[in-house]
């Protein structure tokens, strides 16, 4: 009788172990990427995979297109998320199809700056294969541009005119080497430009962004009339831009 149950509990204790071993194995992250076969013949994937396993300790095997997987890159598919392009415009497409975190950390490493220059490192020594600075469009679908307009037309001109040439109600306005709206509105990143524009020389000097940035010193006068901003005039200043027609810069200029 006692010795049938310390077999019993041995059983158990043998199940139990099977059962912590098959929980450790599935711990063991291990994703499927299927991916069309240009990327994977090219040996992007082989490029940009290790290093991802090497930063998260998980492995991502890249399979066929029409295989089973937990995440897909797609070209010319109108879900999912932007996260490279062949140098022609041709656009791939992180597909998750099954929801995790192992697939979230994929999608968020892809587009870190850690996973972008493992992107565009590709292929060593080259010219990059593939770019992550995506055209402005993908950036204005997934940003959600909320602000009031005409609130931030009307602080743009009185805010920003005094150097920029905001529209063409300041066009002789403007400090000369200061860019106008309208070239800044052309740049890809322009919504990150203007909203954390607050940030970057030479506004913080005559800058405060209402409980963001610590108050001015009034003792402290300086040669520029300082600007008091709360955050939700800048969104607005944003909205206001987003209705500029951005200035059309022609071919950026290739340097030798
Ligand atoms: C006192 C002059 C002055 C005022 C006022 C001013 N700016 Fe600027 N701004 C500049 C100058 C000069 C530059 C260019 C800096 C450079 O290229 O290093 C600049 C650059 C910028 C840039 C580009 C930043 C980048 O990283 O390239 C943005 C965006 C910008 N300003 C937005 C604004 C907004 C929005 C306002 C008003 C709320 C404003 N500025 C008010 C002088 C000014």
């Amino acid at each position: 009788m006692n010795k049938t149950m310390t077999e019993v509990a041995l059983l158990h204790l043998l199940f139990v172990c099977v059962l912590c071993l098959g929980a450790t194995r599935a711990g063991a992250q291990e994703l499927r990427l299927a991916a069309p076969a240009e990327l994977a013949d090219s040996g992007f994937l082989k490029h940009i995979l290790p290093r991802f396993k090497f930063k998260h300790r998980i492995v991502v095997e890249p399979v066929g297109p029409q295989d089973s997987a937990e995440m897909a890159l797609v070209a010319d598919a109108t879900h999912g998320t932007p996260v490279f392009a062949r140098d022609d415009g041709q656009e791939y497409r992180l597909v998750i199809a099954a929801p995790g975190q192992g697939p979230d950390m994929f999608l968020d490493w892809l587009t870190s700056t850690p996973g972008k220059s493992a992107i565009t490192s590709f292929p060593r020594g080259g010219p990059p294969a593939f770019i992550t600075e995506l055209p402005e469009r993908v950036v204005v679908e997934t940003v959600e541009i909320t602000g009031d307009v005409v609130l931030g037309s009307r602080l743009a001109l009185a805010h920003c005119g005094r150097c920029h040439v905001v529209d063409k109600r300041n066009r002789m306005g403007g400090i000369g080497s200061t860019p106008s709206f309208a070239a800044m509105r052309a740049r890809p990143h322009w919504i990150d430009l203007f909203s954390a524009y607050w940030s970057q020389n030479p506004h913080p000097s005559f800058t405060e962004v209402i409980g963001v940035t610590d108050p001015f010193d009034e003792t402290n006068v300086t040669h520029i009339a300082p600007v008091r901003i709360t955050l939700d005039e800048i969104d607005a200043i944003v909205a206001f831009v987003e209705t500029l027609k951005p200035l059309d810069l022609g071919r950026p200029v290739k340097s030798n």
